[in-house]
C-alpha cells in the first residue's frame, strides 16, 4: 500500500486506541452496543444481547498491535467478565462473544482451561440446532434462521475440530449448507431471515428484521455472509463455501457506490441515511481474509485492493471523529436497527471492532509483504 494510505490507517488505529481507552476508563465494566448522539451510555433498547465480545476483542487487537501490558490486562479482564455466557443458550451469538476474545487469549497462551471455555461455548450454540430444517435457530425462536449465524457457526467447527466430535461437526456443516441453500440467492445477494415450518423443516419464506423487505438485500447481512462463508471454507476446505463467499463479496462490490460504503439495504428506494458504515467495515475485514483464501492471484489482489479502498474511505474525516472530539465511538454513520430507530447514524461496537480488525489486518499483512 502507498505510504499515504498507510499513515491514514495508522492514524485511525491511534484514534481507535484513544476512544477505547476513554471507554474503559470512563465506564469501567460497561459493555455498550451503539451510541446515541455519539455517547455510549444511554437507556436505548438492546433488542438482543450479542455485542459483549466486541469490546474485549478490540482490547485483544490493540494488544496484538502494540504488545502493551495495559491492553493485555484490560483484554483479559473484559474477557473474564463474559465467561458465564459460554452457557447462554438464549442467543445465537456465541461466536461473536468468544472468537474475538477467548480464542485470542487461548492462542496467546495455549492454556487448556481457556480452550475449554471455547469448546463449551461451541457446544452451547449447537443446542439451537433444529433437526427438521437442519439449521441453528436465531434468538427469535425455532422457526427463524438468520444470515448473521454464519459468523457464529465457526465456534462449533472449532469445538468439533478440537474435540473430534463428529456430531458437532455435522451440526455446523448442515447449518452452513442450509444457509447457503436458502439464504444466498442466485445473484449472490443474501436473505436476512428464513422462516421454516418447525414440524416438517420446509422453508416457507424470506423475511428481514433490520433490512427493508424480506426479498431485499440488507447490507450488513451481506458482510456477515461473505466473512462467514470464508471462515467456513477455512475450516472445511470445501470449495463450495469459498465460491459462496466470493459470490457474496462480488455482489457487495457490484452494488455499492464507488466510495465503498453501502446504505442499510441496497434495495430501499431513497434511504434517509446514505451510509451503513459497519457493513463496510465487516466487508473490508472479510475481503482481506478472502484475499488470502483464494488461490487466483488476480482475484486475491482484487479483493485486497477493494478492501483497502473501503478503508481509505472509512478513514476520511466524514467517518472518523477527528474534529468532533466529543464523539465517543470510532466509526461514524453506522446503523443498528433502522426499523426500530435504534443506533441510526451512530457508532456501533461491532462496527468499531471490525474496523479495527480490518485496519490491523491490512497494516500487518502489508508489513509481512514488505518482509518487515
Ligand atoms: N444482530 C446482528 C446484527 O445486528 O447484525
Amino acid at each position: 500500500m502507498d505510504s499515504g494510505l498507510r499513515s491514514k490507517l495508522e492514524e485511525a488505529v491511534d484514534i481507535a486506541a484513544s476512544r477505547v481507552k476513554n471507554l474503559v476508563e470512563s465506564y469501567p465494566d460497561f459493555f455498550p452496543m451503539y451510541t446515541e448522539d455519539g455517547k455510549w451510555e444511554h437507556g436505548g433498547e438492546a433488542w438482543t444481547n450479542w455485542c459483549e465480545g466486541f469490546l474485549g476483542g478490540q482490547l485483544w487487537l490493540l494488544y496484538r498491535h502494540t504488545g502493551s501490558s495495559y491492553w493485555r490486562e484490560k483484554a483479559e479482564h473484559y474477557s473474564r467478565l463474559i465467561e458465564d455466557r459460554k452457557n447462554d443458550d438464549t442467543v445465537h451469538d456465541l461466536g461473536f462473544l468468544f472468537l474475538p476474545t477467548w480464542r485470542r487469549w487461548y492462542e496467546e497462551t495455549g492454556d487448556q482451561e481457556l480452550q475449554e471455555v471455547l469448546i463449551q461455548a461451541g457446544r452451547t450454540l449447537s443446542t439451537r440446532f433444529q433437526e427438521p430444517g437442519g439449521y441453528l435457530c436465531s434468538f427469535l425462536g425455532p422457526k427463524s434462521l438468520f444470515i448473521d449465524i454464519m459468523m457464529n457457526v465457526p465456534i462449533i467447527f472449532y469445538a468439533a475440530r478440537e474435540t473430534g466430535d463428529e456430531n458437532l461437526w455435522n451440526v455446523a456443516l448442515q447449518h452452513s449448507l442450509t444457509t447457503r441453500r436458502y439464504l444466498v440467492r442466485g445473484d449472490g445477494s443474501t436473505v436476512h431471515e428464513g422462516i421454516f415450518d418447525t414440524d416438517t423443516g420446509q422453508f416457507l419464506r424470506e423475511s428481514t428484521r433490520q433490512g427493508w423487505r424480506g426479498d431485499s438485500a440488507w447490507a450488513r447481512g451481506q458482510g456477515w455472509a461473505l466473512y462467514g462463508f470464508g471462515s467456513v471454507y477455512s475450516y472445511t476446505g470445501q470449495r463450495r463455501f469459498l465460491e459462496t463467499a466470493r459470490q457474496c463479496a462480488d455482489y457487495y462490490i457490484e452494488n455499492t457506490p464507488p466510495h465503498g460504503v453501502p446504505p442499510n439495504d441496497w434495495d430501499e428506494p431513497e434511504p434517509d441515511q446514505p451510509y451503513e458504515s459497519s457493513a463496510a467495515a465487516i466487508a473490508a475485514a472479510g475481503m482481506l481474509r478472502l484475499s488470502r483464501l483464494v488461490d487466483n492471484t488476480a482475484q486475491s489482489e482484487g479483493y485486497r485492493r477493494y478492501a483497502l479502498h473501503v478503508l481509505n474511505t472509512l478513514t476520511e474525516p466524514e467517518f472518523l471523529p477527528t474534529e468532533t472530539t466529543e464523539w465517543e465511538g470510532v466509526l461514524k454513520h453506522g446503523i443498528y436497527h433502522q426499523d426500530k430507530g435504534l443506533g441510526v447514524d451512530e457508532s456501533t461496537m461491532w462496527g468499531d471492532y471490525f474496523f479495527l480488525d480490518a485496519l490491523i489486518e491490512a497494516l500487518h499483512s502489508d508489513s509481512e509483504e514488505n518482509g518487515e
